[in-house]
């Protein structure tokens, strides 16, 4: 296990450009697989998670070829994959899992799913409960866990309202309706990224959206069927960049640009949030291609007010929670988090990890059942610690960035985990920082 060691810096100066965004490139895999020639996927996502796709692909007969950052698929059409006699590894991946498990439901063979100790903890019946719906044969370990058992065959449209703000789920209903006869709508209680509908429409699929009721016409039994390939420049992934503009925030002669970072507004709700909390960000360029917003941001050191999240903004905020909570000890008022009980099943219970190690550092915290509540300056300044990501990437580079403005050195075990989404993690942040 390695650990990192975390030198409180002054400032974080110059330009950044964060891998490809893993959302977007999880899906672009996908849809490429699918589709009938090779697809070039430029600036694909480095983070562990989207490898952890591509060898599912692989497994299932898709070509997969990997030259740094540049990935070519090549898919055999719609019905093309074939069984693979090897169990489906997800490893850490919960949007690998439940996003492959709604196109396995389709397929006219048997699959099984697996991922690592943290994946085999999560909730899966929200993914097997619509699929089965449609058709789908799902075995889950205690009907909850994977490993997941998937024999897939004709699928049938459904119409599914949502009972948990989820992407992932969202996801895995629409690429299930691409197989079924008929038009698959599903309704989400709150928007969530909108990235698999973005990327159905590029490759050719039927899509339309209706307020918060999205549908997919499904292919069915047409022989005719087809999704084309794509060439596709993936954006930076707003998420990992988070962590460098918060530590731009709050670090003191700080002065940072963020290059060619996705903007895609169902995800810059924390823009939003560190804006009203007095955050000096700019977006500096913008362009718009294949539906997808790409940017630049300036990022300045700012006073920041803190404030409370709670109620829809949970599920906009979901990944970015984490470092919101971590930055409480830098503002004024201290940062509050409700209704955010989702993030206990995340790759780690994340109140209970954020709680522990904000402790660790002498913040003042209070672990709620569904959420958090961190004291402000007045609770006086962090101090370096030995941090405990449990595994957990986003506690892992959060914590990084507490450290860098903490006082004394900060060790974060177990600091690989961070390469779950961003393996240039660290080299990063050393390159930027200034001591
Ligand atoms: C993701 C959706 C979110 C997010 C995850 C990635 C996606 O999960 O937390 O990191 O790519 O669809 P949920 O959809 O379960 O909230």
């Amino acid at each position: 296990m390695s650990k990192q060691t975390i030198q409180p810096a002054r400032a974080l100066n110059g330009g950044l450009e964060p891998p490809g965004d893993k959302s977007i490139s999880h899906r672009y895999a996908m849809l490429a697989a699918l589709a009938e020639g090779t697809s070039e996927l430029r600036h694909f996502s480095s983070a562990a998670d989207c490898r952890s796709t591509l060898g599912c692909l692989r497994a299932l007969g898709a070509g997969v070829d990997v030259e740094k950052d540049r990935v070519r698929i090549t898919g055999h059409g719609l019905r093309g994959l074939r069984h693979s006699r090897r169990t489906l590894d997800a490893e850490n991946s919960g949007t690998t899992m439940r996003l492959m498990a709604g196109i396995l439901a389709g397929q006219p063979f048997t699959s099984k799913i697996t991922g690592d100790k943290s994946l085999v903890k999560r909730p899966m019946r929200r993914v097997v409960e619509p699929l089965r719906q449609m058709g789908a044969e799902i075995e889950a370990r205690d009907g909850e866990f994977a490993p997941l058992e998937i024999r897939g065959g004709e699928l049938r449209a459904i119409d599914y309202a949502m009972p948990v703000p989820s992407a992932q789920v969202k996801s895995a209903i629409l690429l299930a309706g691409l197989f079924a006869t008929g038009v698959t709508s599903v309704e989400e209680p709150v928007q969530t990224r909108d990235h698999t509908e973005l990327a159905l429409a590029e490759f050719g699929a039927r899509i339309e959206k209706e307020g918060r009721m999205i549908r997919v016409h499904g292919f069915g039994a047409e022989e005719a069927a087809r999704l084309a390939p794509k060439s596709f420049d993936v954006p930076g992934d707003l998420s990992s960049a988070m962590f460098f503009l918060s530590a731009g925030l709050v670090l003191a002669d700080s002065n940072l640009l963020i290059h060619r970072v996705g903007l895609n507004p169902t995800r810059t709700a924390v823009l939003d949030v560190l804006s009203s909390m007095g955050a000096q960000l700019k977006i500096v360029s913008l362009e718009c291609g294949t539906g997808e917003i790409v940017g630049d941001i300036a990022v300045r050191s700012s006073q920041l007010s803190g404030g409370v999240i709670e109620g829809k903004q949970v599920a906009q905020l979901i990944d970015e929670l984490p470092m919101l909570a971590a930055l409480g000890p830098f503002t004024e008022w201290g940062m509050e988090i409700r209704d955010a009980r989702e993030l206990r099943v995340k790759e780690s219970d994340r109140l209970a990890a954020m709680a522990e190690n904000l402790l660790r550092m002498g913040a003042r915290v209070e672990e709620r059942s569904d959420g958090l509540r961190v004291e402000g300056r007045s609770a006086g300044p962090l101090r370096g610690a030995e941090i405990d990501p449990h595994g957990d990437h986003r506690i892992a580079m959060a914590f990084a960035v507490a450290g860098l403005a903490a006082q004394g050195p900060t060790v974060i075990r177990d600091a690989e985990c961070a390469g779950v989404s961003y393996p240039e993690f660290f080299s990063e942040l050393d390159r930027l920082a200034e001591r």
